[in-house]
């Protein structure tokens, strides 16, 4: 795949507008304010350029999973209140998306004003990649410009059916995102060690796959680890296994040490009762969880011996915690890991989700190299899937 795409400094913006497909999918609260406004700090530098530029700026995002129908609890409107705070400008919100409140608005914009539309997912084409949905959205402006780098593993009508309509750049966080990722694929400091954690590992093995002519260190944790001990004839009592996964999970383990690659499986684990912030645990041999309990995290061997491994690291790829580390209790594993991850001189790379969220509450994150605003995207990108929100801009 070709990384190496048109940005916003390549095209004529003033006077313009511009239809910026954002990531603002951020955390909320139950009250409706926002928990994290990372996703919408991370796309400041790109809408202020557009709007120094003399575009008149158009943002549109989803949010949550609302599918296809209108839904209070997912409307954007918090997040433009978060726009106008951080940017210091009212930022006009549209109560649709492509209806008459948006075409209206859009069409009056000027240029240096700034307007965000109401959720993308509100309406059931966006993610069909309906083209009638995709040429509305590009009617409202002259140019098409993807920063949603946590979405460009969707081909919905705003991050890919848009682009066949209008010329199709990058903003500055997908170029910052692909320049950071790209770079310790293409060279990466030995040694490289590859962390892989979360729920399942059916969306980490082809990460393995992909990287396995380059990374020297795998360490695994989460249900990651649990499938592949029981896949090597553990007993891994009730934790997390996927059972589809275990043939191949078994011959890619062995696949990794036929080439020389380190693939290391916890050796303890904290053994929990129950699946709950209140669990009570025992810390036991990973390969041998008494058939009534389940490991929810990683244990303190497993944490040092992680740790040493990445401290000698050249290249760190970190993608899931170690533990369910939403339970106090059970976040020991991941933040050891952070911990390792922050006092090394490797360049970091952290995927986005449950691990950078880690990093970011434990105040790591000014010692990471480089954490990413995509969870799905940033494995599909490690695992050198086609990434059609990136495909579809124009080329260099
Ligand atoms: C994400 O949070 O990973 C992106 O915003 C994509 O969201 P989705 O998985 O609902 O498509």
């Amino acid at each position: 795949m070709n990384y190496n795409k048109k940005t916003i400094s390549d095209v004529e913006l003033a006077g313009k507008k511009v239809l910026v497909r954002c990531d603002f999918n951020v955390p909320m609260n139950s009250d409706g304010t926002i928990e994290s406004d990372r996703r919408i700090v991370e796309t400041l530098d790109t809408i202020r350029y557009l709007k120094e530029q003399g575009a008149a700026v158009i943002l549109c995002s989803h949010l949550g999973r609302p599918k296809g129908k209108v839904d209070p609890k997912y409307s954007l409107a918090p997040v433009a209140e978060r726009l106008s705070e951080l940017l210091g400008v009212k930022v006009i919100f549209a109560s649709d998306v492509t209806g008459a409140d948006a075409a209206a608005k859009a069409r009056a914009l000027l240029p240096g004003q700034i307007m965000l539309l109401e959720n993308l997912r509100f309406d059931p084409r966006e993610e069909k990649n309906d083209p009638g949905f995709a040429k509305e959205l590009a009617s409202m402006a002259d140019v098409y410009v993807s920063d949603a780098f946590g979405t460009v593993h969707r081909a919905h009508a705003s991050t890919e059916g848009v682009a066949h309509f209008l010329p199709a750049v990058c903003g500055f966080l997908i170029e910052k995102e692909l320049r950071n990722m790209v770079a310790v694929i293409d060279k990466p400091d030995r040694p490289f060690v590859l962390i892989l954690g979360g729920a399942k590992i059916s969306d980490k093995l082809p990460v393995i796959r992909n990287l396995i002519d380059k990374v020297d260190v795998i360490l695994t944790g989460g249900g990651m680890g649990y499938t592949m001990i029981h896949a090597l004839g553990g007993k891994t009592g009730a934790s997390l296994c996927e059972k589809e996964m275990l043939d191949e999970a078994h011959d890619i383990f062995f696949e990794c040490l036929e080439r020389g690659i380190k693939i290391m499986l916890p050796i303890d684990v904290c053994a929990a009762d129950h699946f709950g912030p209140d669990a009570e645990y025992i810390v036991t041999y990973a390969d041998r969880i008494p058939d009534d309990r389940e490991g929810l995290d990683i244990g303190p061997k497993t944490r040092l011996m992680y740790a040493r491994e990445i401290a000698s690291a050249g290249t760190v790829v970190w993608n899931g915690p170690m533990g369910v580390a939403e339970f106090e209790a059970f976040s020991g594993g991941t933040r050891a890991v952070a911990q390792a991850a922050a006092d090394s001189s490797a360049k970091t790379i952290v995927g986005g989700g449950d691990s950078a969220a880690m990093v970011q509450s434990l105040g790591f994150a000014d010692r990471m190299t480089h954490i990413s605003t995509g969870g799905g995207a940033s494995l599909e990108f490690f695992a050198g899937k086609e990434l059609p929100g990136i495909e579809c801009l124009l080329d260099k």
